[in-house]
């Protein structure tokens, strides 16, 4: 069994049968072992596929029928570092919560919703916004009628943090870092384990579920946003911070993209793919901020905008120029002309000639 005392004892985490101890107390009927067979398409940085030890196990949830689970993308391909990272902290949170940080579109909050969806974990997110209280979370008075009654009652109507409390479920909160700081260090008590103080009902106390979790999302890492890009984020409490396990995601390697492009759009040709990938690759080199950029280009092309690319290419098939409509579509014409003219050279480059033809973006049917 993999010892909580880290990766020196267990180098190799998936090697290992690991289970929680809410599963060796709690018993096995409310949750279930998951073998490594429900990860599909896991990946290491390398691009090949990564095996998983047939003995490798982890606690999942028995019950395959909550509305909660997200639903589970059959293309999706893991990294196999961030699996780890992310499988570690859902079976040994250790009194933390997860912040995932990193550029738009790069995969936090899929890569969450997808473990989960293997482990039939329900969730319950959010995105939050600069309006956001903390009160928000926990819900309020409202008026319910059940069938029975004749006249509407005043009840206290649980909202998302009770909710996963309660039941075990993980709360995910997107663009955390939108939040103010005040507002966001008021889940400081629930994050180490501690009970959810309800006043506004009658001094409620709500006692965590052992497989309650906490996981939010924002392009910064609490430190308020450097790049300038991301409007709205706002430095956060270092006290708040402290109780956070900050988790860098970036966009996945050339390799892992070309691994997501051939699950998303077999029927693109393979070297049309690879070069897609490539292409991505060079604008995040041109990306404004990186070291040595030779042209400067103020919009992150995300794995998102690779993805949408990738998947709608085949409806342009009519077009003379199918693969450069379609990057307008996701990309391009979010540039202003100089950036849009450096962009264009570079996939001139990336797909030679073929860019300006019809060739560049046909799809096939055999992949
Ligand atoms: N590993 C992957 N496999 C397949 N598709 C992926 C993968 N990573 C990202 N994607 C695609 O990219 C899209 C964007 O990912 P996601 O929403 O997780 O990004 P994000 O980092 O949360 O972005 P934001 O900062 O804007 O919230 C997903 O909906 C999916 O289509
Ligand atoms: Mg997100």
């Amino acid at each position: 069994m993999l010892s909580p005392y880290g990766a020196e004892v267990f180098p190799d985490f998936f090697g290992e049968h690991i289970m929680t101890q809410t599963q060796n107390n709690a018993g096995t009927d409310f949750y279930t072992e998951i073998t490594g067979a429900s990860f599909e398409h896991v990946i290491n940085p390398d691009g090949s596929e990564y095996k998983f030890n047939p003995a490798w196990r982890c606690t999942g949830f028995s019950d395959t029928t909550n509305p909660r689970i997200p639903r589970k993308d059959p293309n999706y391909v893991f990294d196999r570092s961030l699996l780890q990272d992310l499988l570690i902290f859902l079976m040994y949170p250790q009194g933390t919560a997860l912040w995932l940080t990193g550029p738009t579109g790069c995969g936090k909050t899929s890569a969450i919703m997808q473990v989960a969806a293997r482990l039939n974990w329900p969730v319950v997110d959010l995105t939050l916004n600069n309006r956001f209280e903390f009160t928000d979370l926990k819900g309020q008075w409202g008026l319910t009628q059940t069938e029975n009654q004749t006249q509407p009652t005043m009840k206290f109507i649980y909202n998302a943090l009770p909710m996963a409390m309660r039941n075990g479920w993980i709360l995910v909160l997107n663009e955390v870092d939108l939040a103010s700081p005040g507002e966001l260090s008021a889940l400081n008590d629930v994050i180490e384990g501690r009970n959810l103080l309800v006043a506004e009902n009658k001094g409620e106390a709500i006692k965590p579920h052992p497989m309650f979790r906490l996981i939010v999302t924002g392009n910064s890492n609490g430190a308020g946003d450097m790049s300038g890009l991301y409007q709205g984020v706002q430095q956060q409490n270092v006290a708040a911070m402290d109780r956070y396990r900050m988790l860098k995601v970036d966009y996945p390697s050339e390799e892992i993209e070309r691994g997501i492009l051939k699950n998303v759009a077999p029927n693109i040709p393979a070297t049309i793919r690879k070069r897609m990938c490539k292409f991505a690759s060079e604008m995040r080199k041109a990306f404004v901020g990186t070291a040595n950029n030779i042209a400067s280009i103020s919009v992150p092309f995300s794995t998102r905008s690779l993805v949408n690319w990738a998947n709608t290419v085949q409806f342009y098939q009519s077009d003379k120029v199918p693969l450069k409509k379609t990057l307008e579509l996701f990309f391009l014409n979010k540039l202003s002309d100089s950036e849009c003219e450096a962009a264009n050279a570079i996939a001139l480059t990336v797909f030679g000639e073929a860019w300006n033809g019809p060739e560049a973006g046909h799809t096939s049917t055999t992949p």
